[in-house]
């Protein structure tokens, strides 16, 4: 097992910290987390397909408050946050009560931990607001059952540019380097206090699983001590 001081100094490298964990053999809802066009969504394509696993994307279904928010951000980002982290707290438990082996796309933790937590730094959400949300945040929090397994991706901001370009979503291609590298530092403060299930980092700068056999062997080799 490994301290949190050798979590920080081995990011670039592959580990996995038991924390709260199920016995092996029950792993049964693994969860992918990270940034803006780290690879999530390609990642659990990926799994899904070679370990049998149920995939469950983002929910890109409209948030009918998303108008509003980018209209006038403070007013709206308290109804916007609630009604991600209530479809979120919707997902996380059928997650949690399916007999079926499932991978998720993104988790509540992130929605309150990054985005939530940007907005309220940013001063786009209100301290009022903020404090009723955390305080929502935390009492559901405290009803989940965590996923068994939580992959944590991670790559330069450079690479995340490159991959937001090469996917070529016209919306994105205007989001300030700024914006990336903030949610980053939230992300790995976030991470670094993550304790709730065993977890595992996969530095994906280099790691090119779709186009290298090399790299997709390696990449299966180490996913599977873990998925078992
Ligand atoms: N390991 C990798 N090597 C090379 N390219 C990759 C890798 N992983 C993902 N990509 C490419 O990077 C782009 C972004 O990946 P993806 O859509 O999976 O990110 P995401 O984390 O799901 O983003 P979002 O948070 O916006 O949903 C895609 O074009 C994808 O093909
Ligand atoms: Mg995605």
């Amino acid at each position: 097992m490994r301290s949190r001081g050798d979590r920080a100094l081995d990011k670039s490298r592959w580990f996995a910290v038991p924390a709260c964990v199920a016995a092996p053999g029950s792993r049964r809802f693994i969860a992918v987390a990270g940034n803006i066009g780290v690879g999530k969504s390609t990642l659990v394509r990926f799994l899904a397909r070679d370990y049998n696993l149920t995939p469950r994307y983002e929910p890109n279904e409209g948030n009918p408050y998303l108008k509003d928010f980018y209209a006038d951000m403070r007013r709206w980002s308290f109804h916007s946050q609630v009604y991600f982290l209530a479809k979120k707290f919707r997902i996380h438990q059928e997650l949690s009560e399916t007999e079926e082996r499932v991978i998720q796309d993104r988790t509540i933790y992130e929605d309150a931990e990054i985005f939530a937590e940007n907005l309220y730094r940013r001063r786009q959400m209100s301290k009022r607001d903020y404090q009723t949300y955390r305080d929502l945040y935390e009492s559901i929090v405290r009803q989940l059952r965590p996923p068994d397994l939580m992959i944590y991706l991670t790559c330069s901001m450079r690479t995340v540019r490159k991959r937001i370009k090469m996917r070529g979503r016209p919306e994105e291609q205007a989001i300030p380097i700024g914006y990336l590298r903030r949610l980053q530092q939230l992300y790995d403060s976030w991470f670094e206090r993550y304790d709730r299930s065993e977890t595992v980092v996969i530095e994906t700068d280099k790691l090119d699983y779709i186009q290298d056999l090399v790299h997709r062997i390696d990449l299966r080799r180490r996913v599977e001590k873990v998925l078992r």
